[in-house]
């Protein structure tokens, strides 16, 4: 599928990448044809070149200004104009882990195998675990994806949540109504709610980590002692500018709504918005800008320190989920033990890995895999990195080159679904990470 590309950019024209705007949360203007942007209106009697005006919100009418989110679509055909929805198979996507038995058990998998027969991103996810209800727009689920065929003649969106993508092998060209965006490994992809898009495959495969955000958008974090600049700046979230297609025929439209799958008929393409302006919008991050603060004389600071976005729940100060990255970093705190130290946490962790090694592990970790570990189950650095940490020169710095991990982190439990617990991916002998950890404990010295 190819989009139009005769783009124009509106008021941010000049200061990004060519096809690209930059700013997390700007209110963007931009148009594929000249003029076809209202000026000083949004819903003008008649719209330029005889266009629709429709606009998706994506927070409450009356939600704060810096956290309202909304965008006004000027397209060729309304939203409206597609047919009715009927259920078609959920494939491995799972949305309910209210009856899944959760063990308390750390949990790492093997990376999932691309697939075999021809299968596009939708039917490519499979869901490791999850928590909460899309219903009441609470929770996340934690998906995979091994795709090795172009969405072709569909376009998805998910009403259930926002989709934080992480690739980790293969580009994705994402084509969405605001415009596209192609993402590659060390790039994270964020689609709003409600966005029609399709993936195409460049690469002709592609692998990774998805999570479904049921809950209030991913936001940057507030900075505090920080200060004004640090960790993920504003200017590097990347929005495509408006292209749009003008294509008819007999196509189908699938969403993901209250845990199910539906496709209704569709006989155009819904990416067919010539201009749009707003601060709702799929958005792109080059994880290798995260400008990484971490401690400069002892100790190893939180986790929190690598917060990349993080999803505000109803109750102040605590996160539904943070995503948190583990960029090349020195480390230069002296007496410490640098890896993460032993800990066992109120909040559970998702961890992937998109290239490299991390710090705390050894072998058994590997780029395409990933691990849980639920609140308070006790982990941490396995007998091998405990072992160099140890005898580490503190004096010097310690130069982690080549590697990117990463984090969901969530208040609630993460429920893994019985694909997770009972797919050959899961490594049963993981418990044994920390058997070779020596009693070193003298109470003479
Ligand atoms: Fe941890």
């Amino acid at each position: 599928m190819d989009l139009a590309t005769r783009t124009r950019t509106g008021s941010q024209a000049g200061l990004a990448e060519t096809g690209l705007m930059s700013g997390w949360g700007n209110e963007f203007a931009t148009e594929a044809l000249p003029g076809a942007l209202p000026v000083g209106q949004n819903s003008p009697q008649t719209c330029p070149y005889g266009l629709y005006a429709e606009q998706i919100s994506g927070t409450a009418f009356t939600a704060p200004r810096a956290a309202n989110r909304r965008t006004w679509f000027y397209r060729i055909r309304p939203g409206a104009m597609h047919g009715p929805f009927e259920r078609i198979g959920n494939g491995r996507i799972v949305s309910d882990f209210g009856g899944l038995e959760t063990p308390p058990d750390r949990l790492r998998w093997d990376p999932l195998p691309l697939p075999g027969e021809q299968v596009d991103f939708i039917d490519g996810l499979v869901t490791m675990g999850g928590q909460g209800d899309p219903a009441v727009m609470n929770g996340c689920a934690i998906h995979l994806y091994a795709a090795n065929a172009p969405m072709r003649e569909r376009w998805f969106y998910d009403a259930d949540g926002e989709l934080l993508v992480v690739p980790q092998q293969g580009r994705l060209r994402v084509a969405t109504e605001m415009g596209v965006l192609e993402v590659a490994p060390l790039e994270v992809l964020l689609i709003p709610r409600g966005v029609r898009f399709a993936v195409t495959l460049p690469d002709g495969e592609a692998r990774g980590y998805v999570c479904e955000n049921y809950g209030a958008g991913f936001r940057l974090p507030d900075l505090g002692p920080i200060g004004s600049n640090g960790l993920a700046n504003p200017r590097d979230w990347l929005a495509p500018v408006a292209a749009w297609e003008d294509r008819e025929g007999e196509f189908r439209l699938v969403a993901k709504f209250l845990g199910n799958l539906w496709q209704a008929p569709i006989d155009h393409s819904p990416l067919d918005v010539v201009a749009w302006h707003g601060n709702l919008t799929p958005m792109k991050y080059d994880l290798r800008r995260f400008n990484t603060i971490g401690s400069i004389s002892f100790d190893h600071p939180d986790p929190s320190i690598f917060l990349v976005l993080q999803a505000p729940s109803d109750t102040p100060g605590v996160d539904t989920i943070d995503f948190v990255v583990f960029p090349p970093r020195i480390l230069a705190m002296e007496h410490t033990f640098r890896p993460p130290w032993f800990h066992r946490n109120i909040a559970s962790e998702f961890m992937g890995l998109i290239e490299g090694a991390y710090d705390a592990k050894g072998a058994g970790f590997v780029p395409g895999g990933c691990s849980l570990h639920n609140m308070h189950s006790a982990h941490g650095p396995d007998a091998e990195a405990f072992a160099k940490a140890v005898a580490a020169d503190t004096g010097r710095p310690q130069y982690l080159r080549d590697t990117m991990a990463f984090m969901f982190e969530t208040r609630l439990p993460i429920r893994p679904t019985q694909f997770a617990l009972r797919t050959p991916m899961r490594q049963a002998d993981y418990h044994r990470a920390w058997e070779g950890l020596r009693k070193n404990f003298r109470p003479t010295r």
